[in-house]
């Protein structure tokens, strides 16, 4: 397939969106990882364009502020009123005209409200657009329910003539199921000049660029609708069950991609993936998982159930169950949960192990080094082969700043130790049940804090008489006396 790089793509993004009820500009409302608009301008840069303009109105400034942050190459029109699609296209060829763009070649239009939208249809208009010489080409698609959209009309032999807006069309106008994505490819020349034509006289009293194909072709140019292969790819969301919609279309689009390059999604139902996400082969991701951002999952490994990691990389063969990760990195071999927590700067090495009611922020457990029960690990460095026991704290906060603890190569601490950084455990160190560890530990030594236990004997009977405390320790003892003296008859 042979498709120029178009001269220019623009989308418009002005719309206020009043049907999504919300607070945020329609385009920016998000969908696996991106924002509408986002996915977009992923698929129009697919085109290598030589320039793409977005054309902002209502929420401006997030919209434009958005657009600088996600695609810094791309620039903003602002369109002051919505006075409709074509005077939004008249304000970004008139941005390009600013920027002494050459609009010679083909001109993308797209809408900022179509997520669905693939590079692979857009270079396929454009295609279609270059090959049968087009002034324009609108890509069309036939829909089960073609209500609000404009409709392609044809004349008596099948011929593309104009479009019709919903509002605008007859009765038998509208029950034509033929509809205008609102994707195009116009030659840029003919566009710059079409724009300034458009009249705005229809039911919403705006300028419609889709009257430039009647206008284009009453001055004897060729003009054509080109069919999507796929409908549901053009459409568009304007409210929140159609954003819904979108949603689980796009994710069961990601993960079919995923498991036809070998990974297991054992119920794709209740499994949520960002456009980001790389699976390895042979990955078993089980029920309830969302993996968002950069996640990469390494072969072999298995993710879930009830799992969710944001930006977070889980080597091979890795197990994580029942997990909440964000930036956390997961070695190979490792196993994570059930139950755990990894927070930013989290990383297990090489068959590490962070158990159950475990948390990790900002630290690193070593090769083989096992965290297995609830515990916190804050701004530490744990060393290999290390035990660290049960219902620990590394207590890293003293109120005003944070301090690190270090645990040497195959220390063993005991169960609920208090790490007081800063502080460190020599290499090959113990430490006793119970140790508050606030003094360096040297190599090979067993740390010890607590004192000596002292019991004092009947306290539960003499100050807490009745209880069942207290009859409990009087039939132990009493039962005792009686083994006693029975071992001493038999002497
Ligand atoms: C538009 C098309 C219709 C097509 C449908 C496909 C026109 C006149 N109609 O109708 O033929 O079937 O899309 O979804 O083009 N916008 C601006 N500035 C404006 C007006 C709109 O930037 O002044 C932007 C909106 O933000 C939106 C897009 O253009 O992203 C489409 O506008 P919208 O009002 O949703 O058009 P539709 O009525 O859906
Ligand atoms: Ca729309």
């Amino acid at each position: 397939m042979s498709v120029s790089r178009p001269a220019a793509v623009i989308v418009l993004a002005a719309g206020e969106g009043t049907r999504m009820k919300s607070r945020i500009p329609k385009v920016l409302h998000e969908i696996c990882g991106r924002a509408m608009l986002g996915h977009v301008l992923a698929a129009s840069d697919e085109l290598g364009p030589e320039r793409t303009v977005v054309v902002v109105g209502h929420g401006r400034e997030r919209v434009g502020a958005y657009v600088k942050e996600a695609a810094p190459e791309v620039s903003t029109a602002v369109q002051a009123e919505q006075n409709g699609t074509g005077h939004a296209v008249r304000v970004a060829v008139e941005e390009l005209r600013d920027q002494g763009a050459s609009l010679s070649g083909t001109v993308v239009l797209a809408y900022g409200d179509t997520p669905l939208l693939r590079g692979a249809t857009l270079s396929g208009l454009v295609e279609a657009h270059e090959a049968a010489g087009n002034a324009v080409t609108v890509l069309s698609a036939e829909v089960p329910d073609p209500a609000g959209y404009g409709r392609v009309v044809r004349d008596a032999d099948g011929v593309f003539t104009e479009i019709v807006e919903h509002a605008d069309a007859t009765e038998e106008q509208r029950a034509v199921d033929e509809i205008n994505s609102g994707m195009y490819a116009f030659d840029g020349a003919l566009l710059a000049e079409v724009v300034h034509r458009l009249s705005t006289d229809n039911a919403k009293g705006e300028e419609y660029i889709t009257d430039a194909v009647a206008i284009l072709r009453g001055d004897g140019h060729r003009v054509g609708a080109a069919p999507a292969a796929d409908w549901v790819e053009i459409q568009g969301v304007n409210d929140r069950a159609q954003l819904a919609e979108a949603r689980r279309l796009l994710n069961d689009r990601l993960l079919g991609d995923l498991m036809r390059a070998g990974a297991t999604v054992v119920d794709p139902a209740s499994t949520w993936v960002d456009v980001q996400v790389e699976l390895g082969r042979d990955v078993v991701v089980e029920p309830q998982v969302r993996l968002r951002g950069s996640t990469r999952v390494g072969e072999g490994a298995q993710v879930g159930p009830g799992t969710t990691l944001t930006d977070t990389l889980v080597g091979e063969e890795a197990v994580v169950r029942e997990t909440y990760a964000e930036r956390a990195e997961i070695g190979p071999g490792a196993t994570v949960g059930p139950f755990a927590y990894l927070r930013p700067g989290a990383v297990l090495r090489e068959s590490a192990k962070a158990g159950t009611f475990v948390e990790v922020k900002n630290s690193t457990v070593g090769p083989g080094s096992k965290v297995p029960h609830l515990t916190y690990v804050g701004d530490a460095d744990i060393g290999e082969g290390v035990n660290v026991g049960a219902s620990s704290v590394f207590v890293n906060y003293d109120g005003v700043d944070k301090h690190r603890t270090t645990i040497g190569d195959h220390a063993r601490t005991g169960s609920d130790n208090m790490f007081v950084a800063p502080v460190e455990v020599g290499p090959g160190a113990y430490t006793g049940a119970g140790t508050v560890v606030r003094e360096d530990v040297p190599p090979g030594a067993l740390a010890v804090s607590a004192g000596a236990q002292r019991n004092i004997d009947g306290w539960v009977q003499r100050k807490r008489p009745g209880t069942a405390a207290a009859e409990a320790a009087e039939r132990a003892l009493r039962d005792a006396e009686i083994r006693d003296e029975g071992a001493g008859k038999g002497e």
